[in-house]
């Protein structure tokens, strides 16, 4: 078993983890919260996302968030794209990297963006072919990795063949997300080794939500295969509103702490990390889902 040396940190706080909020949050506060995270280390931050309003209003004002973030150097600030009309709205904002989202299960496919997932992939291609040319680089999700909230179990195989696809279609990095939170290393290990058949290891990343509590796990299994870059999301904010009971994303504190132990590099300096963690959950009136900032506050 070797582990990788460094890990790079994929925060999804501001999109995944704000997109299913009720209650308003200020672009001001937005704002905070990214600079926040980047001030901690965090070098790679999905600022929002430019999906239809109507479908997921917290996210409206992603173009405001994205044109007023102070960008700094060595950071990227990530956007989630699911058509040309969404990219193009991206690209106005500046944004340095888009990412676009398949899944592995059809009706989730068709709850989350209303097609089928080949009509998704078909989707898809305008806009990998506009980022080509534009020298966007192009992260591609797959989701219901393990599980669907409509169809149950998932098989490896379909998972396999949805990342395969959008990694030949020209996504620099393949992001497994496992959106309801319901795999273990078992099922983890099973579906990420289907994967690694058609990718190579270092264009994989990992995606969990921790509505099972199986989150870290599922990452420590993920590190055994050589997985090295790991999305969460500060204070475990989070979730999708089209898989009800989608709850946290594993929280970045929690893979920091768990990436120190094991002598993993990330950049990231947890104190702040923390800090930016209470600062949003002020924000928000509600305790944090991160078990180390619990623990370090208390
Ligand atoms: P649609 O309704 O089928 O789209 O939605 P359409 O092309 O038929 O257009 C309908 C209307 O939407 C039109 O406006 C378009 O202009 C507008 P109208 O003529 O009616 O006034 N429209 C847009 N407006 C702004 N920006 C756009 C855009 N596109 C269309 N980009 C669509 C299809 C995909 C757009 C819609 O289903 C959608 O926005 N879905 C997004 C759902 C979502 O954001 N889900 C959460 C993110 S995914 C996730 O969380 C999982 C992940 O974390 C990984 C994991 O955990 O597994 C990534
Ligand atoms: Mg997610």
């Amino acid at each position: 078993m070797t582990l990788p040396a460094r890990v790079q940190i994929v925060e999804v706080g501001p999109r995944d983890g704000l997109q299913n909020e009720q209650q308003p949050i200020s672009t001001a506060t937005k704002l905070a919260l990214i600079e926040q995270l980047a001030e901690a280390g965090v070098s790679y931050i999905e600022a929002g996302s430019f999906v239809n309003p109507k479908w997921v209003p917290q996210m409206a004002g992603s173009d405001e968030v994205l044109q007023q973030l102070q960008r700094r150097a060595g950071v990227t600030y990530a956007a989630l794209t699911p058509n040309l009309q969404g990219y193009e709205r991206a690209l106005a904002c500046g944004v340095s990297e888009v990412a676009i989202f398949a899944a592995a299960s059809e009706t989730f496919s068709h709850r989350n963006i209303n097609c089928s997932v080949a009509e998704s992939l078909a989707r898809f291609q305008p806009v990998l072919a506009t980022a080509a040319r534009d020298k966007v680089r192009v992260r591609g999700y797959v989701s219901c990795v393990v599980g669907c909230p409509y169809e149950g179990e998932v098989a490896p195989a379909k998972v396999a063949d949805v990342a395969r696809q959008l990694y030949e279609m020209g996504c620099c990095e393949i992001s497994l997300g496992d959106t309801i939170g319901v795999g273990t290393p078992a099922s983890v290990t099973a579906m990420l080794e289907a994967a690694l058949q058609h990718i190579p290891v270092p264009q994989l990343a990992v995606h969990m939500h921790d509505t099972y509590g199986q989150a870290l796990a599922n990452i420590y299994a993920s590190l055994q295969l050589g997985i090295a870059t790991v999305d969460s999301s500060v204070a475990g904010l989070g979730g999708c509103p089209y898989a009800k009971g989608a709850s946290g994303n594993v929280a970045t504190e929690d893979v920091v702490y768990l990436l120190n132990g094991l002598g993993i590099e990330h950049g990231i300096a947890l104190d702040r990390l923390i800090a930016a963690g209470s600062y949003i959950c002020q924000q928000l009136g509600r305790e944090t889902g991160s078990k180390v900032a619990r623990a370090t506050l208390a």
